[in-house]
């Protein structure tokens, strides 16, 4: 296997020319699908003329470095779903978007916290990475509790994009959260070091800080 990524409990590969059943199969449950299409399945032509000719070109533009990336359990090799890390088409290459979709069987196992947890280390330490975003229906709550989870921040409100107005929710809009290289090495310390290295107000010296509340309540989750 074309390994690009290794988590504690999934391997992520490039995809090959072979895959379009897998992506097929993805995209045909509706629940899957519920706050993308509505539930409608993609057609296994659109899939296979335009999707993932699409993931192969982008590893070419981007030496394999960022793209789409299909995800398998370590334990056995079953396909888990795929995950996303990529600019836009014509933006900035260090300012990429994080995205996640997994089948149905591989829900509520941590997967995709898990998964893009690593691919979040990959970007800042290896890739140059100086920002990552991520979109989602506002409410897709299991989408922003994954980003919520990564200690990113919401930025912002953003239309339905027109390709998504069938999705359930859709009236509500979207959601973009974003986190910087710098706010993610903050976290990695306090991570390894505990709340002390939580970022304090100027104003504030530590001996000031009452003890019962918690310097730093995001880092907790
Ligand atoms: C959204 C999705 C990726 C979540 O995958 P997952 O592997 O089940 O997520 P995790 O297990 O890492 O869960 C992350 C957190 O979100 C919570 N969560 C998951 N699904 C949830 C839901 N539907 N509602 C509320 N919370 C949810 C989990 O409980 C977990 O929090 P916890 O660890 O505090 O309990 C998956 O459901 C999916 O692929 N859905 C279809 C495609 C999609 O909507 N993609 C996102 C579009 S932007």
């Amino acid at each position: 296997m074309d390994t690009y990524l290794e988590t504690q409990r999934l391997a992520l590969r490039r995809f090959t020319a072979d895959d379009a059943d897998l992506l097929i199969e993805l995209d045909s449950d509706p629940a899957v699908m519920r706050y993308l299409t509505g539930g409608h399945p993609t057609p296994p032509e659109t899939v296979r003329e335009r999707h993932l000719p699409n993931i192969l070109a982008g590893y070419e533009k981007w030496g394999g470095d960022l793209g789409v990336f299909a995800a398998h359990e370590k334990d056995g090799g079953a396909f888990v779903g795929w995950f996303i890390l990529r600019p836009e088409p014509e933006g900035p290459p260090d300012e990429v978007e994080l995205g996640y979709r997994l089948r149905q069987a591989a829900w509520g196992k941590g997967y995709a916290t898990e998964g893009s947890r690593a691919l979040l280390g990959k970007a800042f330490t290896e890739l140059g990475v100086r920002r990552v975003w991520a979109e989602t229906m506002s409410v897709n709550h299991g989408s922003r509790n994954i980003m919520a989870k990564l200690h990113m921040t919401l930025a912002d409100t953003i239309p339905t994009p027109p390709d998504m107005e069938r999705a359930e929710g859709s009236e509500h809009g979207g959601v973009r959260y974003e986190i910087t290289k710098e706010q993610w090495e903050q976290r990695a310390l306090i991570q390894r070091l505990g709340p002390a290295h939580c970022p304090r107000p100027s104003h504030a010296p530590p001996a000031f800080r009452p003890p019962s509340q918690p310097a730093c309540p995001a880092a907790s989750r």
